[in-house]
């Protein structure tokens, strides 16, 4: 889906009228102000070091959702003027293989970044492929080294969706710090960082799954409510208190249509502040995701020109010593 698309659904989205309807967090805006400000880095980048990060997606096997949002990562390389590489794996193929693949990725030097599409196939052991990604080109956080320095409270790389469920609050000046705050879902890619980023910027935060008794009764004390659960209109009006700000992560494609896990027709009477979908946190998503890529960027060429500093040192003191055995003895 393109921006301008997402851009034309928030702008039809029902309660999006200044007078009626609460207040749109729309991320389309705020992404394009990063893309921006992001194509002149890299291009300050590649006149630098002279050459394009690239980005690789590797995906293996193929279903219809990971094209739709492929499709968009490789347009919004695009637009920032980087390198996207499609890496496609058929879906036959051995764990052994993937990782062999993504070892291949980590000793590129023009690959930056490195992300995997989920879900992968069954027989393909989500640990193993995590764990072969080098963690200086985790840009999506999922790495165990990566998950570690953010539950620790470190920088590292977060993983972009989680980020952005929080930065489309904090970049629509809603406070955070002391509120009631409940997410919906705690997958190690969305629910979870989503909770734990919300705890560094002070929220009070509960954490609901799949086994959580009685959704509403803890929806309902919500102060703001972040929903990644994958259930379209899982959360209705009733289920939310008056003034609530919630941030809708969920991307369901129903009957054609692409919905968020936020019932929107029955929410819209209740709540302060929502998220459209599609049109909120999904264009921040992407954007974010190559913030990081030119973080990795930066950090791999400094690395390599001190790597390359040492080596020329070493050489220096080596050419210019006389070895041992040569030296008078005393
Ligand atoms: N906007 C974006 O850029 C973006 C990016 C990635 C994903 N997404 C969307 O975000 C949503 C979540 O993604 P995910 O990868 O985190 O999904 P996931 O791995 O399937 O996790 C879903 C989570 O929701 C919980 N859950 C499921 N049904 C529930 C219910 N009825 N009541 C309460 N909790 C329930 C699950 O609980 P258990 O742990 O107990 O199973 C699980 O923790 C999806 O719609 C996905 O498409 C959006």
């Amino acid at each position: 889906m393109s921006d301008q698309r997402e851009s034309t659904a928030t702008a039809a989205a029902p309660g999006s009228s200044p007078t009626k309807g609460p207040r749109l967090l729309t991320g389309s805006p705020i992404a394009a102000q990063i893309r921006e400000d992001l194509a002149t880095d890299f291009a300050a980048f590649i006149e630098r070091h002279a050459y394009s990060p690239t980005l690789a997606i590797v995906l293996v096997g193929a279903d219809a959702p990971s094209a739709v949002y492929l499709e968009q990562i490789l347009r919004t390389c695009q637009k920032v003027g980087v390198q996207g590489r499609l890496v496609e794996i058929g879906v036959d193929v051995t764990p052994d293989a993937v990782c062999t693949e993504i070892e291949r990725l980590n000793a590129d030097p023009e690959v930056a970044g490195i992300i995997v599409q989920m879900p992968l196939p069954a027989h393909i052991p989500l640990r193993t492929v995590i764990d072969s990604i080098d963690p200086a080109k985790d840009i999506d956080g999922i790495h165990p080294r990566n998950a570690g320095l953010l539950s620790l409270g470190y920088d590292g790389f977060l993983p972009a969706t989680a980020q952005a469920s929080v930065e489309i609050l904090k970049r629509s000046g809603i406070e955070i710090a002391g509120k009631r705050v409940v997410v919906v879902g705690r997958s190690n890619v969305v629910g979870k960082p989503a909770a734990l980023l919300l705890l560094r910027e002070h929220g009070s935060v509960t954490v609901l799954h799949s086994r959580t008794r009685d959704l509403g009764h803890h929806t309902r004390d919500a102060e703001i409510l972040v929903v990644a659960a994958g259930r379209a209109g899982l959360i209705t009006g009733d289920m939310l208190s008056p003034g609530v700000v919630v941030v809708d992560v969920g991307i369901n494609v129903v009957g054609g249509k692409i919905l968020g896990d936020v019932d929107f027709e029955s929410a819209r009477h209740v709540v302060g502040a929502i998220t459209p979908v599609p049109g909120g946190v999904g264009p921040l998503t992407n954007a974010l995701l190559l913030s990081h890529l030119l973080r990795a960027a930066i950090d791999q060429a400094q690395r390599r020109v001190r790597a390359h500093a040492t080596t020329s040192a070493a050489a220096t003191s080596a050419a210019g010593s006389t070895p041992s055995t040569a030296r008078p003895t005393q």
